[in-house]
């Protein structure tokens, strides 16, 4: 598929620019109390637009640091970039971060690519075709109960707005499941999911370019993916649950007795 083709290669020239800056000097500059941007964020998402703009000039565009751009009336596509998701663990040289690039049209997000260039493991799906690690077909994995899986979760910058009810979470699910991690990459906590490294995740405030290529890949290899109400999620919900399908049910019950 000539999207998701070029999904691909967005993500891994995202990526190379991810691998030059990783070992040298970076500026951290503050985007708010805890939310960083550093010149890789930026060097990459503009690597990654001016290729959609040589290649298709009439697709708009949502990326993190620029914002949307190009046609605000484009029917034929929206590419929404994440040039550099885990920022904070870049900026300290821990080894879990990627770049995440999703295709939608008409409100479908259609394909999309998650590349950590640290394992060189590149994630991707097309809707109908299946979901890759590399070149070999990945699917969820096959835990049913919630007392056997491990389960990712992230915290958004503004937790200390909502600190008692991010514990309220967090708590509930140390209680219920196997173990609980917290990655500091939405995009690859989701690509996890999606090989069956991990059998659930959570967040309670997450942006479109950190779930559009997560979500395509996480359902195309046969995982589910809500709001907290159970409700089909979509690329513009900010509360997302995904899992394996087995555990979704026991996942939304532990956040409905746990919601304040
Ligand atoms: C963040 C990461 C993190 C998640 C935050 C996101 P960024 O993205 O995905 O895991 O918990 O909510 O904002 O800022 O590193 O691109
Ligand atoms: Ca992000
Ligand atoms: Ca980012």
């Amino acid at each position: 598929m000539e999207y998701l083709d070029f999904a691909v290669e967005l993500a891994r020239a995202g990526g190379d620019v991810l691998k030059h800056y990783l070992s040298r000097e970076k500026s951290v500059e503050l985007k708010g109390r805890a939310n960083l941007v550093t010149i890789a964020d930026k060097e990459s998402e503009s690597v990654i637009i001016d290729r959609i703009r040589k290649r298709y000039p009439h697709h708009a565009i949502l990326a993190e640091e620029s914002g949307a751009s190009g046609p605000t009336d484009a029917v034929e596509g929206k590419w929404i970039i994440d040039p550099l998701d885990g920022t904070t663990n870049f900026a300290h040289q821990y080894p879990f971060f990627s770049v995440s690039i999703g295709f939608e049209q008409a409100g479908d997000v259609l394909c999309g690519a998650v590349f950590d260039p640290w394992r060189d493991e590149m994630f991707s799906a097309a809707r109908g075709l299946g979901s890759f690690m590399n070149s070999t077909h990945i699917q969820v994995s096959d835990i049913e109960a919630l007392r056997s899986a491990l389960i990712m979760t992230g915290f958004p910058y503004g937790f200390r707005d909502k600190l008692r009810q991010v514990m309220a979470y967090f708590e509930a699910f140390l209680i219920e499941s196997q173990a609980v991690r917290r990655g500091g990459s939405a995009a690859l906590d989701l690509c996890y999911a999606a090989m069956g490294r991990v059998d659930g995740f959570w967040e309670v405030d997450l942006l479109p370019w950190d779930t559009a290529a997560g979500m395509v890949i996480l359902e195309e290899a046969g995982g589910r993916l809500t709001n907290f109400s159970g409700r089909k999620f979509s690329v513009y919900d900010r509360q997302m649950v995904a899992s394996n399908g087995r555990v979704h049910e026991e996942m939304l019950r532990v956040l409905g007795a746990a919601e304040k």
